[in-house]
């Protein structure tokens, strides 16, 4: 297992591009291949999440050529049953959005993951696709993985989401792409807006209002698009530039579509000297005095992959930051509210994580050795806390960040 050591107080300086979107990339890759025809992405993200995302496409009978590092052409139109377990490797997205794909493809598909995968509950996908009629199995009762997917035949539902899911209502359209009529997703708070635009770009009738989504089943057009800069990666660049002292950071490029960059509203009320230019999607962050807020539950969906970041910023703004109704961030790739308790806390922080709560006392950091826990944006968060501490930090484990941004390292040492 590598080590990553990271020695400050450190300022970051420059303009900086990051990978494509995690989220877009996963769907531009499962809609290409639905596609009948040629699809051309650019700027798709290499990191090994939308790799296995893009191998599982191909062993389901896609053609996909990453041409140059900026270009993927994809063949898709003529999928098939996989003659072998389909591997996702850590990703969540990519198992959860697959599993409703497959779902309305009249074949067997059986998904497996890593071993942090395998703890990850399933049953938020596995219930709203039994219910369209594909026939699932998996540990548990389909809790968790490998998923074993009997597919086709389905019909449309409307469905209620018991959690504010991106990633199930993700899978119940791609789902009901195949069902016999429309399909509605009601969501409790509104989440990344990603599957219906890219659905929408595809020639799919896909209606939305704040909490509702009314799919219509048709067939999906081959398309050509750029992938914007993934917001949850710019973060923490941007959180980096506002902690640490002579900093002046342009993050440019990045998705700020809906429900995605919650963290920069949060960081403005902070008193974070940011320039926002929504059209480009460009973002400036320089040097700050912050202080503690209150991130009120309804605000989580909006930033909920920012958390780690947005915590290393509470951890040197003056007073408390509380995060309200943050229970689901116990399910991602580690428990991430026991990761930042005790990672933030190993760097001085003063921390608390409570069933749904998570609440942060500002104060002064200090170096120290802290584990990744696996888990690609925990050890991100590590580096930005190291970057502001006095001094040699190690972050452990810290292989697990080629999940999202195997360019992280260089682009450090860009901005230092
Ligand atoms: C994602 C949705 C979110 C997010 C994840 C990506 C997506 O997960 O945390 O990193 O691409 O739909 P949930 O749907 O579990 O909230």
């Amino acid at each position: 297992m590598r080590s990553l050591t990271v020695e400050g107080p450190a300022s970051l300086r420059g303009r900086i591009r990051v990978p494509g979107d995690k989220s877009i990339s996963h769907r531009a890759l499962l809609l290409a291949a639905l596609a009948e025809g040629n699809s051309t992405i650019r700027g798709l993200s290499r990191g090994e999440d939308v790799l296995h995302t893009s191998a599982a496409v191909a062993s389901l009978g896609a053609l996909v050529n990453h041409r140059t590092d900026e270009v993927t052409e994809v063949t898709g139109g003529l999928l098939r049953e996989a003659t072998q377990v389909i591997d996702v490797g850590n990703s969540g997205t990519g198992i959860r959005l697959l599993a409703g794909m497959v779902a309305a493809l009249p074949f067997l598909t059986v998904l497996e993951g890593d071993s942090s995968l395998a703890g990850r509950p399933m049953g938020r996908v596995v219930r709203p696709l039994r219910q369209m009629g594909a026939r699932i199995d998996g540990r548990e009762d389909g809790e968790f993985p490998p998923l074993v997917v009997r597919g086709g035949g389905l019909h449309g539902i409307e469905y209620e989401l018991p959690v504010p899911s991106a990633q199930v209502k993700g899978a119940i359209l791609l789902a009901g792409l195949g069902a016999d009529g429309p399909t509605v997703v009601h969501e409790p708070l509104p989440t990344r807006a990603h599957t219906e635009e890219m659905l929408a770009r595809c020639g799919v009738e896909v209606s939305c209002d704040d909490l509702s989504v009314r799919l219509v089943p048709g067939p999906v057009s081959p398309f050509e698009m750029e992938v914007p800069g993934d917001p949850s990666q710019g973060a923490f660049w941007i959180v980096a530039a506002c902690i640490t002292p002579g900093s002046d950071v342009i993050v440019e490029n990045l998705y700020t579509g809906p429900a995605r960059v919650g963290y920069l509203d949060v960081l403005t009320r902070m008193g974070a000297d940011l320039e926002i230019d929504r059209d480009s999607g460009d973002v400036r962050a320089r040097s700050s005095d912050l202080r503690g807020t209150v991130v009120e539950p309804a605000e989580i969906p909006g930033l909920v992959d920012e958390i780690p970041a947005l915590a290393v910023a509470a951890a040197v703004a003056s007073g408390e930051t509380r995060f309200a109704g943050v229970g689901e961030l116990r399910v991602k790739e580690s428990d991430r509210l026991e990761a930042i308790r005790t990672e933030l806390g190993a760097l001085g922080a003063r921390v608390e994580a409570g069933g749904e709560s998570l609440v942060v006392q500002g104060g002064r950091l200090r170096p120290a050795s802290v584990r990744s826990h696996g888990d690609h944006r925990i050890a991100m968060a590590a580096v930005v806390a190291g970057l502001a501490a006095d001094g040699v930090s190690v972050i452990e484990g810290w292989d697990c960040v080629a999940t999202s941004y195997p360019g992280f390292e260089q682009d450090l040492e860009e901005l230092r």
